[in-house]
């Protein structure tokens, strides 16, 4: 199959597998379910610090230029994104000094694992991009629920753009890159495993928070 074919494929492929998680987040919306806008943000300091550190650390180790560029920026956007929630949550009255950068978690350990390009702008760029995307939309009607307009204001005017843009740069990355059924396969399946381990993990952290509607990266 052609790169372009491909990736077009692959994109139905996510939506499909995606939709667990949305459906998650729709659910506590629709049910009102409980949840504190400052436990969830901190959830959101720590996935963008985790994928800031993701991209720099691929970046040596990615030869083809373009993919490299991509991570370089990608990290540097998601560097912004961690100083928004972190000013943020300031101004909600959470002391971000005392903030401590979470261990990795089974999704980061996966990721960083990933050794090869179109492997990682799958896992990365791609799939976890538009999981963040997704989930995040979930997030701003919540604090839309609860009055929280600015929340809502700095991820609309700022963090959803990012995360849009760096999921579209997934996609023209693979339809350059995943040009043989080999590297097809491999992408696949990076991305089948990114999702697999995001709706499990989303599913605990969950049950923990009492809400589905936390945000992504
Ligand atoms: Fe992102
Ligand atoms: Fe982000």
């Amino acid at each position: 199959m052609d790169a372009i074919a491909f990736v077009q494929k692959l994109e139905t492929f996510k939506t499909d597998r995606l939709a667990p998680i949305v459906g998650a987040g729709r659910t506590s919306l629709a049910g009102g379910a409980p949840g504190d806008a400052k436990k969830l943000l901190q959830i959101a300091l720590a996935n963008e610090i985790s994928v800031s550190e993701l991209a720099a650390a691929w970046m040596p180790s990615t030869p083809e230029i373009d993919v490299k560029i991509a991570l370089a920026r990608q990290a540097g956007d998601e560097a912004g994104h961690f100083q928004l929630v972190a000013d943020r949550l300031s101004a909600l009255g959470f002391d971000v000094a005392g903030f401590k950068v979470p261990g990795e978690s089974p999704l980061f350990q996966y990721l960083k694992g990933l050794s090869t390009s179109v492997e990682r702008v799958a896992g990365g760029l791609f799939t976890l991009e538009s999981i963040a995307y997704a989930v995040n939309e979930n997030f701003m009607a919540f604090c839309d629920q609860r009055g929280d307009a600015e929340t809502v204001r700095i991820y609309r005017e700022y963090i959803q753009p990012d995360e849009r843009a760096h999921q579209q740069l997934g996609h023209r990355l693979l339809a350059k890159y995943a040009t043989t059924p080999e590297l097809q396969r491999a992408a696949r399946e990076a991305v089948a495993k990114v999702l697999e381990i995001a709706t499990a993990a989303r599913a605990q952290a969950a049950e923990r928070m009492g809400t589905a509607c936390f945000p992504g990266c």
